[in-house]
């Protein structure tokens, strides 16, 4: 997986370097530089409008901001391995302030550029924002981690393997050996509009993992094996245990009390009116590079994320809530609280997933107080890292989402950066 691609990335360096120069005849490549519909629509994208990677290097001062701010962390590899963005949004804010700035396009084939703190998909950074709820119920007394599931939705839990045995813990920190559903339900979502629009319940996200075989048995202390799966489960409790929808919880939780304005728990197909930008999907149908594909995967219905990845956001908003959740601000016992949400699980295996700990919803990124997490919906990837002693913060997004196997995302500039 890996080689195929590099194989993708050196096979496009004759279209970057085209481009540079000005060229738009990229069709003597063997590398595919279009984007799709799933009509089959096809549409040249990428122009040097705003030239911000040539073939190789990411130009310009991302590269030396990037470097500079987050040198020690596994960002350091970004640009090398940076495939042909639609575009990016990075917001980095230190005690002196916030950089923030779009590159490239929103829309690839109207090449609209990326705007500067455009909204965009989180993906799995949804997990961060769940870990709060949770801590948040958790400090009011509602539960315990070390309750079982069943406890609080027996219903569901009644379909699930091994659910008398899952506690609140196992399914925060991955724990479960559960089957991810997102391997199959998400997955089939590339192959057809249909698949990609498809909204399930959460409850039917779960029911999906009915027959499959668990990795190991819950609580394992040697095992991590991170599963979307868990994080619906939790969303399912904190619905129970507050008797309230999602929405509401993340509302009065966390967008109202920090006026996260740019921020949606999203339910449904997003459109030009729920995202600033489209999001593309590198699809590689037989593993060569002439059949990379990039499809326009806008539409695809966050109700196949839900409590795993269907947070809505913009970079501006990500590290107000990164700030205030390292200062314990969302805690009634501050960061106490947030010592406790970061009460790290190990395992040698987490590394494979980028991480070297993970809490309730956050992790460790192989150095003490840089807390982080990774997003990848169908059409976006993102990475969200901070620090509480050095104060800060940073969310990078790109528009654009790629196979993703552990071996690529070891690669990938966020290493910490599991799938959805
Ligand atoms: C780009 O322009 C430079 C300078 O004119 C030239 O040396 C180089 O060959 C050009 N590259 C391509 C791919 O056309
Ligand atoms: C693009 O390049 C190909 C191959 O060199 C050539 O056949 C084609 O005519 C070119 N198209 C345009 C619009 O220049
Ligand atoms: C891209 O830019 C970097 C830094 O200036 C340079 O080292 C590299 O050779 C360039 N690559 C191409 C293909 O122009
Ligand atoms: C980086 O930004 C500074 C100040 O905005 C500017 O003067 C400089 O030219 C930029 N460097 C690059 C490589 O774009
Ligand atoms: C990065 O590492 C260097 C040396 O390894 C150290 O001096 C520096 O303080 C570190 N910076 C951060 C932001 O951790
Ligand atoms: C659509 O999704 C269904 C159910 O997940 C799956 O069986 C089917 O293969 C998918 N269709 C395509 C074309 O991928
Ligand atoms: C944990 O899981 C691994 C892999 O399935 C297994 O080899 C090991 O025996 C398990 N450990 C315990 C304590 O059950
Ligand atoms: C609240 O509780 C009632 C009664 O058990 C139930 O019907 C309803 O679905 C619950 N609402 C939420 C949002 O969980
Ligand atoms: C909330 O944010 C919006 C814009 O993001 C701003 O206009 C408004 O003044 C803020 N409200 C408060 C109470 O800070």
């Amino acid at each position: 997986m890996l080689s195929v691609r590099g194989a993708v990335l050196t096979a496009c360096a004759s279209i970057a370097v085209a481009q540079v120069n000005g060229t738009t005849n990229s069709s003597t490549s063997n590398c595919n530089p279009y984007v799709f519909d799933y009509e089959g629509n096809r549409y040249n994208w990428y122009d040097d409008d705003e030239v911000v990677y040539n073939g190789t290097t990411l130009l310009g001062n991302i590269t030396n901001i990037v470097t500079a701010v987050v040198a020690n962390s596994t960002f350091a590899n970004y640009p090398d391995e940076y495939p042909y963005p639609p575009g990016i949004v990075i917001t980095i804010q230190t005690a002196e302030g916030i950089f923030e700035k779009g590159y490239g396009y929103a829309d690839a084939g109207m090449q609209t550029p990326m705007k500067t703190n455009a909204r965009v998909e989180v993906g799995s950074n949804t997990k961060v924002f769940v870990g709060t709820l949770l801590m948040q119920a958790v400090e009011q007394g509602l539960m315990d981690v070390n309750d079982y599931m069943t406890s609080y939705i027996p219903d569901v839990a009644v379909t699930v393997v091994n659910s008398d045995k899952i506690t609140i813990r196992h399914l925060m920190t991955h724990n479960t050996g559960l089957f991810d559903y997102g391997d199959d339900i998400i997955r089939n979502s590339l192959g057809s509009r249909q698949n990609m629009t498809e909204s399930y319940s959460p409850e039917e996200l779960v029911n999906s993992i009915k027959g499959r075989t668990v990795g190991f048995a819950p609580g394992n202390c040697t095992e991590f094996s991170y599963s979307n799966t868990n994080y619906v489960l939790v969303g399912l409790i904190l619905e129970a245990v507050h008797n309230k929808s999602l929405v509401e919880l993340m509302n009065e939780g966390i967008l109202q009390p920090l006026n996260l304005t740019g921020t949606t728990f999203f339910e449904g197909s997003p459109d030009a009116n729920s995202l600033d930008s489209h999001g593309y999907y590198w699809k590689y149908d037989t593993m060569t590079s002439s059949d990379a594909i990039l499809l326009d995967t806008t539409r695809w219905n966050l109700n196949q994320g839900w409590a795993a990845g269907a947070i809505i956001s913009t970079g501006r908003d990500m590290v107000t809530f990164a700030r205030a959740l390292g200062k314990g601000e969302l805690f009634a016992k501050g960061t106490e609280t947030f010592e406790l949400m970061n009460g790290y699980f190990r395992t040698s295996n987490m590394a494979l997933y980028g991480f070297s700990g993970y809490g309730y919803g956050l992790g460790e990124s192989f150095a003490p107080d840089l807390h982080a997490h990774g997003g990848q919906t169908l059409g976006f990837r993102s990475t969200f890292v901070f620090s509480v002693d050095q104060d800060f913060q940073v969310f990078i997004a790109q528009n654009e989402a790629a196979e993703s196997t552990a071996a690529v995302e070891a690669n990938q500039f966020t290493t910490f950066m599991p799938s959805l």
